[in-house]
């Protein structure tokens, strides 16, 4: 009888133990609306690389996204090589956290496969889909955040330069992606005074 006790109770010290690594380890939400609301701009990463398999995921989630008349006028460029991650580091002001991140998106919106060649639609149905990625991020246990190339010219030139983007292409956003060391929490940003209900 003592014997089962205490190996009852070894198994319940053990779980209590490997549970409470298991849950600071990999905190991944898994129903929809847990991802929407666990999702933030993630600006620390712990430097390890991501795989491409789950590089490829993030895409995948970007192209499921809406666009008008379903014309997806988008192409992502995917970036994993540390010296280009750094590059765009050095380039980019606003986005120094890429220099520990694993890998990177940027998500290009295409103007002439738009819907009535519009580049407002361009850039619509693109963060459509940088919205899915930083979701999918999320949902993979990674961390990610939208770092802005457009609208800013000089911003959207430098990436452009890197990443020998033609022209006609708009450079979006670059979006680092990586392994968070879970210093980044979301915000709550309810606030019932942005609702109207019926008329504004
Ligand atoms: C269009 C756009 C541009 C952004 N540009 C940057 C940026 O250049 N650098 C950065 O650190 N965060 C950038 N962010 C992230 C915002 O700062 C962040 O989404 C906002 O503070 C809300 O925080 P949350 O994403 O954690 O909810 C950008 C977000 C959007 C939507």
């Amino acid at each position: 009888m003592k014997k089962i006790i205490l190996f009852c109770g070894s198994v319940l010290l053990l779980s209590i133990f490997f549970g409470t690594i298991f849950s600071q380890t990999k905190k991944v939400p898994s129903d929809t609306l847990s991802v929407i609301h666990s999702r933030k701009s993630v600006r620390h990463f712990t430097g390890k690389s991501v795989s491409q398999q789950d590089l490829i995921k993030l895409v995948k989630a970007g192209m499921a996204a809406p666009t008008a008349v379903n014309m997806q006028p988008w192409s992502f460029v995917i970036i994993s090589e540390r010296k280009q991650l750094d590059a765009l580091a050095e380039v980019l002001p606003y986005a120094k956290m890429l220099d520990r991140a694993g890998a990177a998106i940027v998500v290009c919106a295409l103007p002439e496969k738009a819907f009535q060649g519009r580049i407002e639609f361009a850039i619509i149905d693109s963060t459509c889909a940088g919205e899915n990625i930083l979701l999918a991020a999320e949902a993979l246990g990674l961390g990610a955040l939208w770092t802005a190339a457009y609208p800013d010219q000089e911003r959207m030139s430098q990436v452009r330069k890197l990443l020998n983007i033609p022209e006609n292409i708009i450079p979006l956003n670059v979006i680092p992606v990586g392994y968070p060391t879970f210093e980044d929490k979301p915000k709550n940003k309810f606030k019932a005074e942005n609702i109207h209900w019926e008329k504004w």
